[in-house]
């Protein structure tokens, strides 16, 4: 009898129809599976899962999935599954790194652009029939040229952000767990500060790139937006709860900061109503790796690591596995 894979919600057709070619493939629908109750009622019939980072893999979830071998989560970030309980379960666990990297980057850039040159409201303005004439004074926004660019979390789309940011001309600085190697720094022109209140401190804009662990969870607080700059810009691809919402707005509300452009929610899909108000803030639903190539490639480097698996390869040469 064919392998039985879960993937909990439509994605590319292509990487079904290539899964479908060997494995018994069930798909959910839209939302199904963002619960742990839903999760549980069908997961013990499944060899591999494919979820999406809105369903929550629990040890709840990962104990009912007796007979799972794989969870090859369609996202780079893994924050959505319990992988001590999957360790412990002997469930290898996928994500897919590299893909989404670029795809990731522009949206950041997108984000940066709007906010610094209020494309909402600008746009808005025009749709509304208030464009009158050229205004010498409307819609004035910040140059970034010679700005300078904070990063926190210099991993592949830190990097790949501050690649753009060298065609912007602005400096760059970072924070990462560990400093990156001389040879990157020197290409990115990129300096290293201590501490992320220190990189708050110095940052005109402020990109965030860390994964959601618990030693970043609201890492971006009332404390922490008190050491920026009023003039600065909080730009967050990441995940919604590195930033206390209620506080950030608070922030913006207040002019504390200039404005903020965020993809990531602490509690998606609903958006901290503050914050749908707040001045000079774009939001957009969690687009960073909404490309079609990049959406086709996230779930073939899945699918990729659940064949690897169902077809007993040996797991270190799986390169997505998060567990050996
Ligand atoms: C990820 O993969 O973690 C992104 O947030 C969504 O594509």
């Amino acid at each position: 009898m064919a392998a039985r894979i879960l993937i909990t919600e439509p994605i590319v057709d292509s990487v079904i129809e290539n899964l479908q070619k060997d494995y018994t493939v069930d798909v959910g629908r839209r939302g199904q599976f963002n619960s742990v109750d839903a999760l549980c009622e069908v997961i013990d019939r499944y060899d591999a899962l494919m979820p999406m980072l809105s369903n929550p893999i629990t040890a709840e979830v990962i104990e009912a999935g007796e007979n799972l071998r794989i969870i090859a989560n369609h996202a780079v970030g893994y924050n959505n599954i319990d992988i001590e309980a999957a360790k412990n379960a002997n469930i290898h666990v996928a994500n897919t790194p590299g893909v989404l990297t670029e795809a990731c980057a522009d949206l950041t850039w997108a984000l940066l652009l709007s906010v610094a040159r209020h494309l909402g409201p600008a746009e808005d303005y025009l749709r509304d029939d208030k464009f009158d004439g050229w205004d010498p004074l409307g819609f004035l926004g910040r140059e970034l040229y010679g700005q300078t660019l904070g990063i926190l979390g210099m991993g592949r789309i830190g990097t790949a952000v501050a690649r753009r940011a060298k065609g912007f001309g602005l400096n760059i600085i970072y924070h990462n767990r560990t400093e990156v190697d001389a040879e990157t720094e020197q290409r990115l022109n990129a300096t290293y500060v201590p501490s992320p209140k220190k990189l708050a401190a110095r940052s005109d804009i402020l990109s965030l790139h860390c994964p959601l662990t618990d030693e970043t969870h609201h890492l971006v607080d009332g404390e922490f937006i008190e050491q920026m700059p009023g003039h600065a810009i909080l730009i967050n691809t990441a995940r919604g709860p590195v930033i206390d919402e209620q506080a950030l707005a608070e922030a913006l509300h207040e002019k504390r900061l200039a404005g903020a452009g965020l993809d990531v929610f602490e509690d998606e899909p609903k958006v901290h109503p503050s914050l749908l108000d707040a001045p000079n803030c774009v939001l957009t639903p969690h687009i960073g790796s909404a490309t079609l190539q990049t959406r086709r490639a996230i779930g073939q480097k899945a699918a990729d690591a659940i064949k690897g698996i169902l077809n007993d390869r040996d797991p270190s040469t799986i390169p997505n596995l998060l567990t050996a």
